[in-house]
């Protein structure tokens, strides 16, 4: 698989794994599937509550634990310096791992105003050898801003929405110019009506692949680092097999063209929506 590598040189697979609401048992396994068929980035958050689920999948799985890069998200709630330090520390024991790849502040929060204290208590753990590489979710360039002049720390990754109803070009060109990689969250919609997109069918018949095929191709010809979530072997595998397979230009303009300005999924705008 293709990779894209981050500023301080970790390189990231292509395409990842998502795995809100894998949880339990059925989530060992889920993961577990999409450990064997090829997924080598998977992405979990504190507040999924799965960080164990995933633990447990990569030590089930026999690949090794320095092959798998595994991604996890710091709760807005625990933004204070030390409390976002014990934070990852307790991200860790759930995921009974000795460190993390990535570990990213899940969403800025801005009315807490805590973003930068808890972007330097990342900064400490990745010194502490807690964490390989610290990024961002959900952050705008202004957030951004604000951490690399209090800090001079720049983000290896912004996690944001992404998919093609909403495309995020300035962010996706603000990222880029920070050399910052820009990874889709929900990049198949969350399986909601873009994946039915008459526009997306008709270059998917052109093409022969699928919807999620297409999408997740424009995705990676964007740039873009994309993480869908399957609880299907087939469909992991689907969701794997972009790489023999090209967008034309015309084909990407296409779809960068179904952007809408309110193509959110629900109303998460990260200036004013916190999650914590
Ligand atoms: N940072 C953030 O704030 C944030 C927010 C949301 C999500 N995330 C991360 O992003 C990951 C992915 O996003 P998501 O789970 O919201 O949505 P998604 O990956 O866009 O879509 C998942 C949905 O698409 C279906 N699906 C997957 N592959 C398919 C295929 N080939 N054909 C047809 N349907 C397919 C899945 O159904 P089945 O499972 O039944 O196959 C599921 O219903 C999450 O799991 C999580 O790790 C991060």
């Amino acid at each position: 698989m293709p990779s894209l590598q981050t500023l301080k040189g970790l390189d990231l697979p292509a395409v990842g794994f998502g795995t809100y609401k894998l949880n339990g048992a059925s989530g060992v396994n889920t993961i577990n599937s999409a450990l064997n068929v090829g997924y080598r980035l998977i992405d979990t958050a504190f507040n999924y509550e799965n960080e164990g689920a995933v633990g447990e999948a990569v030590r089930r799985s026999s690949i090794p634990r320095e092959q798998i890069i595994i991604s996890s998200k710091l709760p807005g709630r625990h933004h204070h310096y030390d409390e976002a330090l014990t934070t990852i520390q307790e991200s860790l024991y759930r995921a009974g791992l000795d460190y993390y790849d990535l570990y990213l502040i899940h969403w800025p929060n801005p009315k807490e105003n805590l973003y930068v204290e808890a972007w330097q208590a990342l900064i400490t753990a990745q010194k502490l050898g807690l964490v390989r590489e610290i990024g961002v979710s959900n952050f705008l360039p202004e957030h951004i801003d604000r951490l690399i002049t209090e800090t001079g720390v720049i983000p290896a990754v912004n996690q944001i929405e992404l998919h093609p109803y909403f495309s995020e070009l300035q962010l996706r060109e603000y990222d880029q110019q920070k050399h910052i990689i820009t990874l889709a969250w929900s990049p198949l919609g969350r399986a909601s009506s873009v994946l039915k997109d008459p526009i997306i069918a008709g270059i998917a018949a052109e093409v022969q692949r699928s919807i999620s095929q297409v999408i997740l191709r424009w995705e990676f010809q964007l740039g873009v680092l994309p993480i869908p979530k399957s609880n299907h072997t087939a469909r992991q595998i689907e969701n794997l097999n972009l790489f023999d397979f090209e967008l034309s230009e015309a084909q990407m303009q296409t779809i960068t063209n179904l952007d809408r300005p309110n193509g959110r999924l629900q109303n998460q705008d990260p200036a004013e929506y916190e999650e914590f």
